[in-house]
């Protein structure tokens, strides 16, 4: 499936979104939060790197993986690779994410996946997981049959963007949950902090939506990224 609108135009709003995305992220957790640690006695440090991980990571990296294939001025087979190593980026730093959620729940004496939101996010992980293997298995090494890359290319692509906007979602969980928490613990609802987390959260929502767009667009024509003589 593609729609009419050009690619590169939609991915450079993508990337505005994305930056604006990281700094309001940072701007939270550093910020109103306290700042980022890997050990601390205060364990909400542990705990931010969470977010920062996850939105950054799967889906801001995840996203750019994905609109790798339209938005970048390469030939295909150098895209493949940017696209799978984004990917693999974008995986080992979501896992490093929720790794920091355990962490802190364990250290702070937390019980561990009792929400909806830690449920969706270990499928999402394992499934995002899974199409990394799979992808790599069958585009790249040791490589499918043609008959098997071209069955397995419609099915790829649409899991993909299934797995990622259902990440993006989870994300939407996230930040509803742990404001939910800062609110019941006497965080002012209308409050600079309160609005900065949901105007993050919108601004997460439209960047899912512009990546969607992007790789389902038109891409640039191949020729305008031809060798030239320089
Ligand atoms: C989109 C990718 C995300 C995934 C896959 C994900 C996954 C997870 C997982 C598996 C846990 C459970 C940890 C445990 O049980 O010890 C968790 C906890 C948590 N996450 Fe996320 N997360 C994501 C994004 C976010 C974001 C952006 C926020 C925003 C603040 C957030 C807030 C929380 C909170 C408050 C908890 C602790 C409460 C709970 O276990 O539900 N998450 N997350
Ligand atoms: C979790 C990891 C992955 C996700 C979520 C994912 C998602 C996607 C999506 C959404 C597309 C469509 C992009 C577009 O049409 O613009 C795509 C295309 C593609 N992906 Fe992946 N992918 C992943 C991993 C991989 C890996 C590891 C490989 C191995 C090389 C791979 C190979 C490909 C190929 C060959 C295409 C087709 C590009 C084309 O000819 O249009 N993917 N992927």
């Amino acid at each position: 499936m593609a729609i009419g609108g050009k690619a590169v135009p939609l991915s450079f709003v993508a990337h505005a979104l994305a930056v604006a995305g990281a700094v309001m992220v940072l701007v939270w957790c550093i910020y109103f939060l306290g700042g980022l640690a890997w050990e601390a006695t205060n364990k909400a440090l542990i705990f931010n790197l969470h977010p920062v991980l996850m939105l950054i990571g799967l889906v801001i990296i995840g996203g750019q993986a994905i609109m790798s294939y339209k938005s970048l001025p390469l030939r295909k087979e150098v895209k493949k690779v940017i696209h799978l190593v984004l990917h693999a980026i974008a995986l080992i730093l979501g896992i490093i994410g929720i790794y920091a959620a355990f962490k802190n729940h364990n250290e702070s004496g937390i019980a561990n996946l009792y929400s909806l939101h830690s449920w969706l996010g270990i499928v999402l992980i394992s499934l995002y997981g899974i199409q990394w293997i799979y992808g790599f298995l069958v585009f790249f090494y040791p490589g499918g049959t043609l008959g098997l890359r071209s069955a397995s290319l419609p099915w790829h692509v649409l899991f993909g963007l299934l797995v990622y906007v259902l990440v993006v979602g989870n994300a939407e969980l996230g930040f509803l949950e742990k404001l939910t928490f800062l609110e019941s613990s006497g965080l002012a609802k209308y409050g600079a902090e309160a609005l900065l987390v949901n105007f993050t959260a919108i601004v997460t929502i439209l960047y899912g939506v512009f990546v969607v767009m992007t790789a389902l667009s038109q891409p640039p024509p191949e020729e305008d990224y031809g060798y030239s003589a320089i």
